[in-house]
């Protein structure tokens, strides 16, 4: 882990995954405190808003952590200034590939840049558009998804890019897992699903309690009922929401084929079901409309626990696993 680690300036290398509402200032700070690298989820926050939340994490911890921008929000670069202004050293860029001038504007400020690869192609771009380390997510993981899962995606771009670090995301849930990943050539691990239910994280009850009930099998990517009006695959675990959002889907086709809605009113009638329906979840607690956006690694959350609980049980799985082999061999 020495690489990614010394990356990152944590103890351990591994990153707290940004979660929108999850990760605020009591996660990440927790994380950061207890030797991993938490990352504050900006989600759709105004720049004064993010400003706050960066200077209140400051306030908690004085280890680095990072920010988490979405390259669609359409104040990007005014964000990107707020981490500068504040010193965050790492930018992590989410949602798609992030436009030249913000990732020169944070490098040129210092900062470090993390972007998302999907495929090996993207993943050379991004390297030499001038990311500092990228983050390599598989299907499993939870929120928003691309559709190939961390096997393949590690086996097809680990042994081909050696110039940044790269951390592997999705499904991760013990340490024994961390350890394969980094034999293949992995500097770390982020991981999101299961720090949702540490004891610092601010999530509502019922939020972390559909989480400790949660199998890996009720985390299923967001079903899309017609191919004429694409549906952003989210990964959460199923409920009343999620039923209804078929039935959702149904009815405004249905519209459409008799003539009610156009074709862009129906695909933003669509896109407009779940809008609110994280916070919704996390801050409310309604977990049966709002979205419970989880890994399939939920299954492995037994409990509510503190997040230094969390991190010395995956870094003893993984210590376990290599003094299980024995002494090293000539
Ligand atoms: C509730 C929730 C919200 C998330 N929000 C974001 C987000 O705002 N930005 C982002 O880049 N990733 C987001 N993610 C993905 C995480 O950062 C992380 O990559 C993912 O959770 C890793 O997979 P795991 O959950 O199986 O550990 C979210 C995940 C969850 C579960």
């Amino acid at each position: 882990m020495a690489r990614g680690a010394g990356f990152l300036g944590s103890r351990w290398a591994i990153l707290g995954g940004a979660m929108s509402w999850v990760s605020e200032r009591n996660l990440v700070a927790a994380l950061s405190e207890a030797g991993a690298f938490g990352v504050l989820a900006c989600g759709a926050m105004e720049p004064p808003r993010l400003a706050e939340e960066i200077a209140a994490t400051q306030a908690l911890t004085d280890k680095p952590f990072g920010v988490n921008l979405i390259t669609m929000h359409p104040r990007l670069e005014a964000l990107v200034q707020v981490c500068l202004d504040a010193k965050v050293g790492h930018i992590v860029f989410a949602g798609g590939i992030p436009p030249g001038p913000a990732i020169r504007k944070a490098k040129d400020a210092g900062a470090r840049v993390i972007c998302f690869a999907p495929a090996l192609a993207l993943a050379k771009k991004l390297v030499r558009s001038g990311a500092d380390a990228l983050v390599i997510e598989g299907s499993e993981a939870g929120g928003h998804i691309g559709p190939v899962s961390l096997n393949v995606l590690a086996q097809e771009i680990l042994p081909h890019i050696r110039d940044v670090p790269v951390f592997v995301a999705g499904g991760i849930g013990r340490g024994e897992a961390i350890l394969s990943y980094l034999e293949m050539g992995a500097a770390g691990a982020q991981i999101g699903t299961r720090f949702v239910c540490a004891s610092e994280c601010v999530a509502h009850a019922n939020f972390k309690r559909a989480f400790i009930r949660g199998a890996a099998r009720d985390a299923l990517p967001t079903v899309q009922l017609d191919e004429s009006f694409p549906v952003i695959p989210v990964r959460a675990l199923q409920n009343a929401g999620t039923k209804r959002f078929l039935e959702h889907q149904a009815e405004v086709i249905r519209r459409f084929r008799a003539g009610e809605l156009t074709k862009e009113a129906a695909q933003l009638d669509i896109e407009h079901f779940w809008a609110g329906a994280l916070r919704r979840a996390v801050v409310d607690g309604d977990v049966e409309n709002g979205s419970l956006m989880a890994g399939q690694s939920v299954g492995m959350v037994a409990r509510e626990e503190p997040v230094a609980a969390i991190l010395a049980e995956i870094m003893a799985q993984a210590a376990a696993a290599i003094a299980a082999r024995g002494p090293a061999r000539p």
